[in-house]
């Protein structure tokens, strides 16, 4: 009409997506055909694919195609499991609200509940200005839409230290891996003189939120957001991160269509997001470990993940990955798969962890994937975050064990 007034993108009023009678399935592939049906009902736009092993995958049915796949999985005999009935009751259950306390010591973290990015900034601000000794943030960049990607450093500022990379958050919805970089910082910085040589004498990064307009908008608009949000030159928007890096760009299991959740984007690094990650690590030397954080599976993965392949030295990384899956056991935690992404996973180029070690040439590249194994998935309920978190330190410091030594 005549009174309307132009607004920018960002104020536009944006309608929430909600997932009411979405239902999360567990879905036998046994046979090679089961797949194929799987990969057509993608196509159709009847079901995404969450994750999976090799025995079964996780499906999400949309609620009008709930009786249609149902029935073609009755007639091609595909067995399967309802998981979740109702996906949105889920997410409305997922995340309990904070509780305002006036004792927040200084910033507003609890790990009991998942937090807006706003929080998770003034926590590492808190800790600068708390520890200025062993503490200091940095903005590395910007998101497409002007956020701040902020890196703390945890160092005692020996010289001589060797440095390693923690980042999470690359891909929006995996709220569990934020959660699990703030956690391993807590208790890096509050007890720091009990820690092992090989914690003290590291130069940290910690990057908890790679993907800031994505982690947002998966709080506010879509909670099953992946990409980034850069604007996409027809109706979608989004580029993988984690398919954006500079090494192998392009290349298995990284889509050219941008309507695609693996959408690498126009060119390797291309993303403003990767893009600082690229320029700040390079602007550091003496790295000898990188882990990302992702969700789920419960995989310690090392590369290569463009293909099914492994480089030279992959024995000494398969070992690291057995003992740190060891140490989360020992920590109560459950069962984590190891191997190389490509090979145990599915070939994906583009990843940072491939990046890190073929072009940073970072001995020890882990890609984490925590909690669960496929009863919750990407929507895991915020009582698991410490049990999660807690397992996620056990294996860093397994694999900070080894980096010292390297
Ligand atoms: N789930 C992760 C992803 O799809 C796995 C990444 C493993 N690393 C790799 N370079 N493919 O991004
Ligand atoms: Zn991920």
């Amino acid at each position: 009409g005549d009174n309307e007034v132009a607004l920018v993108e960002e104020d536009l009023p944006q309608g929430r997506v909600y997932y009411n009678g979405s239902q999360l399935w567990k879905v036998l592939v046994d046979k090679r055909e089961n797949i194929e049906l799987l990969v057509t009902l993608r196509e159709d736009k009847d079901i995404s694919m969450w994750g999976g092993n090799s025995t079964t995958v996780d499906v999400l049915v949309k609620p009008n195609s709930v009786e249609k796949v149902r029935k073609i999985f009755k007639d091609n005999k595909v067995g399967f499991d309802i998981v979740i009935e109702d996906l949105q009751k889920v997410i409305d259950e997922e995340n309990p609200a904070v509780i305002e306390l006036d004792d927040r010591r200084g910033h507003r973290l609890t790990w009991q509940a998942y937090h807006r990015l706003t929080d998770i900034h003034g926590y590492l601000d808190y800790l600068a200005e708390t520890y200025p000794d062993l503490c200091s943030v940095q903005t590395i960049g910007q998101s497409v839409l002007g956020k701040d990607i902020k890196v703390l450093k945890v160092s005692n500022g020996k010289p001589g230290n060797k440095a390693m990379w923690v980042d999470g958050g690359i891909h929006a919805r995996e709220w569990i891996s934020p959660s699990t970089v703030t956690y391993i910082i807590n208790q890096f910085v509050t007890n720091i003189e009990s820690e092992p040589a090989s914690i003290q004498n590291m130069d940290w990064y910690f990057a908890p939120v790679l993907n800031p307009d994505g982690y947002e908008y998966s709080h506010t608009v879509d909670r099953l957001w992946r990409k980034n949000r850069a604007r996409g030159v027809g109706q979608c928007s989004g580029t993988d991160l984690n398919r954006n890096f500079g090494y192998r760009w392009g290349g298995k299991g990284s889509s050219k269509n941008p309507c695609t959740e693996t959408y690498g984007g126009s060119g390797p690094f291309s993303e403003p997001e990767t893009a600082s990650v690229e320029r700040f690590i390079r602007s550091i030397q003496n790295w000898k470990a990188y882990i990302s954080f992702h969700s789920y599976g419960q995989y310690i993965l090392y590369p290569w993940g463009y293909d099914r392949v492994v480089p030279p030295d992959y024995k000494d990384l398969e070992a690291v990955a057995r003992r740190a899956a060891q140490a989360i056991r020992t920590a109560g935690g459950p069962s984590y798969t190891i191997g190389p992404a490509g090979g145990t996973l599915y070939p994906a180029s583009g990843g940072s962890d491939d990046w890190a070690k073929g072009v940073m040439k970072m001995k020890y590249a882990y890609t984490i994937e925590l909690r669960d194994s496929g009863r919750f998935g990407f929507v895991l309920p915020a009582n698991y975050i410490q049990p999660t978190a807690r397992e996620a330190l056990a294996a860093l410091k397994v694999i900070a064990e080894a980096a010292y030594l390297a």
